[in-house]
């Protein structure tokens, strides 16, 4: 399932084994093989697998604290985006044993298999290592004006909503746009210049959804398009990688139905 979007004619090669940092504790090692894209543009050069031994005693048991202790303890040239650290801001999104998913909030033991190989979102273009160029994403967020419209310019006082009507945007305002869902969607792979996608899309349906916005109509007609909504096939990959457990699939599905109801 992962594809890369590499340079042309380029392919991953094997790169360097890194030896395991020395051991800090008395405690038996239990070690740990890391396989990780490496690939810095600016270098030149191709893209390659680094592998790194860790001993799992000397780290903490996510995926992101095994990145920290290479950075710090064996190798300070690898880049990785984060912040957070606890599943919120969505900077860590990375494939990880051939799934999208957060480095942070992903135990390294809930991998199966032997090596662990992680990889940045697949099919975007990389800005190095692991992180990837997400300028693309953020403009198509950028198209679903995600803000409230209101037909009075300036609300003198803030707008209530029932505690019903409140309760239709949960499963989508937790979105944290960390993008594991749309670079998870083939459709997107193949169109991803002119298909939303499933994060968008999902954030587009909050706004709709929202009883306080007032452009409905206008939002619905910026959406109604053979490529930026219709090329979701259903294919389901959103809703299974979304770390955050929501359903872009049945939002995605929730917009279709508003199209055909005000036709
Ligand atoms: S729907 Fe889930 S996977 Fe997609 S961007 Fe939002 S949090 Fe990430
Ligand atoms: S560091 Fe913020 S979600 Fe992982």
């Amino acid at each position: 399932m992962v594809q890369l979007t590499l340079p042309k004619n380029s392919k991953v090669n094997k790169g360097t084994v890194w030896p395991a940092a020395p051991k800090k504790t008395d405690k038996p090692a239990r070690m740990k093989t890391f396989k990780i894209y490496r690939y810095d543009p600016e270098q030149g050069g191709q893209p390659h697998w680094d592998t790194y031994e860790i001993d799992l005693n000397e780290t903490g048991p996510m995926v992101l604290d095994a990145l920290f202790k290479i950075k710090n303890d064996i190798d300070p040239t690898l880049a990785f985006r984060r912040s957070c650290r606890e599943g919120v801001c969505g900077s860590c999104a990375m494939n990880i044993g051939g799934r999208n998913t957060l480095a942070c909030t992903k135990a390294i033991d809930d991998v199966k298999g032997g090596a662990l190989s992680i990889s940045p979102l697949p099919h975007l273009p990389v800005v190095r290592d692991l992180v990837p160029d997400l300028s693309n994403f953020y403009k198509q967020y950028a198209s679903i004006e995600p803000w409230l419209h209101t037909s009075e310019a300036e609300p003198e006082k803030e707008i209530l909503q029932t505690p019903e009507d409140r309760e239709k945007l949960d499963g989508y305002y937790e979105c944290i746009l960390c993008a594991s869902c749309s670079t998870s969607c083939p459709s997107y792979w193949w169109n991803g210049d002119r298909y939303l996608g499933p994060a968008a899309l999902l954030q587009a349906y909050r706004w709709l959804v929202d009883s306080r916005d007032d452009a409905k109509t206008e939002r619905l007609n910026e959406l109604e398009d053979p490529f930026k909504l219709y090329r979701c096939h259903t294919i389901m990959n959103c809703a299974n990688v979304c770390p955050k457990g929501l359903n872009p699939a049945k939002a995605i599905a929730e917009v279709k139905k508003m199209m055909v109801e005000r036709a």
